[in-house]
């Protein structure tokens, strides 16, 4: 099955919340693109599934938010949730790795639980070229993994685990490590599961 049909398969077959994933509200996320964003900065959400954090953006007054995933059943769902207000959003059904971004396009590139699944080191070079290419020379890249701890499988498919020097170092040199924090998130099904955040500027 390829990538686009699995996302479609667990977005269809599961509700919202009943996915590993899933919190009400993605705290640690939103609090890191807060303390860097304007409310006119270009924020990119990679793999946004069918996360709150657009809905938690929008009421905080951000206006320019781009929700990109490879899945158009989740892309749906938010549309959905959101109402009136989605057209407020840009959706993008598209892969990171081949998504047609415009060049500095973005001031914040944000990416809870995506990059993990890139196990392959072409696909990783893909993403990077990427963040490269659509992030601003200034702006800030806020990118969540499992942890060192965390599992080594995600909704069947593998993942690689990072901890902070290992991520930062995929993205090298022109990305500057700010802060990074672990968190333990509680799935729905009672079970905790380690994510890393970390936060680079571009320089
Ligand atoms: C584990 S979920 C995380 C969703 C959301 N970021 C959150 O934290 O709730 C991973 C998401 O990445 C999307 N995804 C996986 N591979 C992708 C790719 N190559 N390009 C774009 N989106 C992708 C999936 O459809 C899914 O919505």
């Amino acid at each position: 099955m390829d990538t686009q049909s699995h996302w479609d398969r667990i977005y269809t077959d599961k509700a919202p919340t009943a996915v590993s994933w899933y919190r009400p509200h993605l705290e640690t996320s939103l609090s890191l693109i807060t303390r860097v964003a304007s409310k006119e900065s270009a924020i990119i959400d990679v793999g946004g599934g069918e996360s709150t954090l657009v809905d938690d953006l929008l009421s905080r007054g951000f206006r320019n938010i781009t929700v990109l995933d490879i899945s158009q059943t989740a892309i749906e769902v938010n549309k959905k949730r959101l109402g009136e207000i989605s057209n407020r959003v840009r959706w993008l059904i598209a892969d990171i790795t081949k998504a047609d971004l415009s060049h500095s396009g973005y001031d914040v590139w944000h990416d809870r639980a995506v990059f993990h699944f890139l196990t392959r080191q072409r696909d990783r070079a893909a993403y990077l070229r990427q963040v490269a290419n659509a992030v601003k020379v200034g702006g800030h890249v806020i990118v969540s993994t499992f942890g060192p701890e965390g599992p080594m499988k995600c909704s069947g498919l593998d993942v690689v685990r990072y901890d902070a020097e290992a991520l930062h170092r995929e993205f090298g040199v022109h990305f500057r490590l700010i802060e990074s924090t672990n968190e333990l998130h509680q799935t729905p099904f009672g079970t905790v599961q380690q994510f890393l955040y970390c936060h680079c500027k571009v320089e």
